[in-house]
């Protein structure tokens, strides 16, 4: 059969940090010990309660379909929380549940992007891997603004402005960062408004890192700015803080009118979510306590395994102010960031993601996830500085 497939899916790429994961299984299923830190996924279970919450939905027959709005408790539930630790104005007709963060990312393109009209989305750059295929899958145009290493990627005016034209719609915004772990300043927060503003675009902020941050600092929700309060969609849901990736738990929240045609796409195409998963995101939103001990073992792993990385000559990392991933820029014999992932896995037998996938800004960077035990991290540590030092030629700690 020649089939005709759709021609925008041809040009999309296959999920980089997926394939290098893939690899890994692949090495490890010919009993090969490799050792990986690629995938995005907390090592922790659902919390208990979570866990209950959903065998007990399944137990009462919850097992029909649902509003494709979401379940009204837990929409009024996630609005208290955004008004309580967020500072967004919400209340439940503001928001829409979807099958995962991912998905909320997809409506909520689509809602704004109409296809065929070469309609632009900004990606601040490193960003997320999925983010360019999605807004391609949506029927835009991905266009990408470097954000640079050496200033820790801060967001200034002059990058946004060299990147907008009159075909740009929306610019995609994820803090706490994967990859980087940077999170958002109030400072940058403003130039992203008044950007916004200027140019007359919607900001689609996903927060789904928003639970884990580190030091006592808090990432600023966009949507908390007054100012632009009508022009962001906040995205978040439970697979990251409340270690909930199976579940497929994502959430919207924006003005009514926006939910209302979130929702249209929601009803011809998913449908609704399972109402046990539902009514174990309720649950999970109570688990403070679960959330703050997960939180707290990410930090301790962040410190010796940012330290240990930067005592490793050639490599930088920065300090992670939220999410569980460390990035790292590595000087290796001019190597780029696809040539240093698979020595690393070639010669260290540790699986880490190119820096390059996760677009601009992110050449000679690898980006490891330090949600992995401990007991791994070490030992990656070990491997990793033997095969850097077997290239640079030194055996030295960096002091
Ligand atoms: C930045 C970011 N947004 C959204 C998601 C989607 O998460 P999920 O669909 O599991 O909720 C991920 C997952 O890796 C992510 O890293």
């Amino acid at each position: 059969m020649n089939y005709k497939f759709n021609e925008t899916l041809l040009t999309i790429p296959p999920s980089a940090s997926l394939a290098v994961s893939e690899k890994a299984k692949r090495l490890k299923a010919e009993g090969i010990d490799v050792i990986t830190l690629a995938t995005g996924e907390p090592d922790f279970d659902t919390p208990d309660a979570a866990r209950i919450a959903g065998i007990a939905g399944i137990a009462g027959g919850h097992t029909h379909y649902n509003a494709a709005l979401g379940l009204p408790a837990l929409r009024q539930r996630i609005a208290r929380k955004l008004c309580e630790e967020n500072g967004i104005d919400a209340s439940e007709e503001n928001i829409i549940l979807t099958p995962g963060g991912k998905y909320a990312v997809y409506e909520a393109i689509r809602t704004f992007i109409t296809p065929g009209k070469a309609e632009e989305v900004m990606i601040l750059n490193p960003a997320w891997v999925s983010y360019g295929p999605i807004v391609m899958a949506a029927g835009g145009i991905p266009v990408n603004v470097e954000l640079s290493f050496e200033t820790h990627y801060k967001i200034t005016r002059e990058a946004l402005d060299s990147a907008v034209s009159k075909q740009t719609r929306a610019v995609i915004v994820n803090y706490p960062n994967n990859p980087t772990g940077c999170i958002l300043s109030q400072e940058e927060a403003e130039i992203l408004a008044d950007f916004a503003l200027a140019h007359d675009l919607i900001l689609i902020s996903d927060e789904i890192y928003e639970r884990i941050t580190y030091d006592k600092k808090q990432s600023v929700s966009l949507a908390s700015l007054p100012q632009i309060a009508d022009r962001v969609i906040t995205l978040n849901g439970f697979s990251k803080a409340a270690a909930m990736t199976g579940w497929r738990l994502g959430y919207a929240c924006a003005p009514k009118e926006v939910i209302g045609k979130m929702s249209i796409l929601s009803q011809h195409t998913i449908s609704c979510l399972s109402q046990f998963s539902m009514e174990a995101a309720l649950a999970a939103l109570d688990c403070q306590e679960d959330i703050a001990r997960m939180v707290a073992s990410y930090d301790a792993r962040r410190s010796f395994f940012v330290k240990g990385l930067n005592d490793i000559p050639g490599v930088t990392c920065l300090v992670p102010q939220g999410a569980f991933y460390a990035w790292a820029k590595v000087d290796l014999a001019g190597k780029d960031s696809f040539e240093i992932a698979d020595y690393l896995l070639d010669e260290a037998r540790v699986a880490v993601v190119p820096g390059d996938s996760y677009g601009k800004g992110g050449s000679r960077c690898i980006r490891m996830s330090f949600a992995t035990a401990e007991a791994d991290l070490r030992e990656a540590l070990d491997r990793m500085r033997a095969a850097i030092c077997k290239i640079n030629g030194s055996s030295e700690v960096r002091k």
